[in-house]
C-alpha cells in the first residue's frame, strides 16, 4: 500500500501488542506505518523493539503531564502523524492532548469492557469469579478506558486459572484483536 497513514505508538512496558502492530504494519496491504514510538518509561522493553525495527522513538517523562503532552505533540506533529495507538501506555490523556492532535486515538485493554476499567485487571475478574474475560480495543476520551468500542475477543476462565496465565491467554488474543481492529477502522 502506498498511502500508508503515518502512525505514533505510545508504550509504558513490555511491548509485546507493538510488537504485533509493527509486524502486521510490515505488510503491503495493512493500514498504517509506524513512524514513531513514544514511551513515558526509559526502562520500557519495547524501545528494544523500536531500535531492533529502526523506528524512530522518544522517552518522554510523564511525570509532569503539560509537559509531556507538549513535547509528545511536538514529535508528533513534526512527523505529521495522523493516527495514535496506545498500547500498554499506562497515562490518561487530558482532553486538550486529544482536541490539541485532532486525529484518531485508539487504546487496548485486557477485560471485556466496560467491566474492570483500570489497574490490576486480571485479579479482579478471578476475585469476581467471572467465567468469561477478554479485551477490548476502544477509541480514546478523556476518561479512563471509555470511548466507543471497536472490537472485543472474549475468553472463558478455567477452574484453575491464575492471573498469570490469565493475562497470557488474554494477551494472544489481543495481538490479533489489535491488528484486526485497525484494519476495520481503515477499510
Ligand atoms: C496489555 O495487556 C494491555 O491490554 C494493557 O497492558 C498490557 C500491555 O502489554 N493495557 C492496559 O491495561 C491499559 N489500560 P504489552 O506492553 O506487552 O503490550
Amino acid at each position: 500500500m502506498v498511502n500508508k497513514i503515518k502512525t505514533c505508538v505510545f508504550i509504558s512496558g513490555k511491548g509485546s501488542n507493538l510488537l504485533s502492530l509493527i509486524k502486521s504494519s510490515r505488510e503491503y496491504n495493512f493500514p498504517i506505518k509506524i513512524n514513531l514510538i513514544i514511551s513515558n518509561n526509559i526502562k520500557a522493553k519495547g524501545l528494544n523493539l523500536a531500535k531492533k525495527y529502526n523506528i524512530p522513538y522518544r522517552f518522554i517523562s510523564s511525570k509532569n503531564q503539560k509537559n509531556f503532552e507538549r513535547n509528545c505533540l511536538y514529535e508528533i506533529k513534526k512527523r505529521k502523524i495522523r493516527f495514535l495507538c496506545l498500547a500498554g501506555f499506562m497515562k490518561i490523556l487530558s482532553n486538550k492532548f486529544i482536541s490539541d492532535f485532532g486525529y484518531k486515538i485508539i487504546n487496548i485493554h485486557p477485560s471485556l469492557l466496560p467491566k474492570y476499567k483500570g489497574l490490576n485487571t486480571h485479579s479482579r475478574v478471578l476475585k469476581h469469579k467471572e467465567r468469561y474475560s477478554g479485551c477490548t480495543v476502544h477509541f480514546v476520551d478523556a476518561k479512563l478506558d471509555s470511548g466507543r468500542i471497536i472490537l472485543q475477543k472474549k475468553v472463558s476462565i478455567d477452574k484453575r486459572e491464575t492471573k498469570n496465565s490469565l493475562k497470557q491467554k488474554i494477551l494472544l488474543q489481543e495481538h490479533k484483536l489489535y491488528p484486526q481492529s485497525i484494519i476495520s477502522i481503515f477499510k
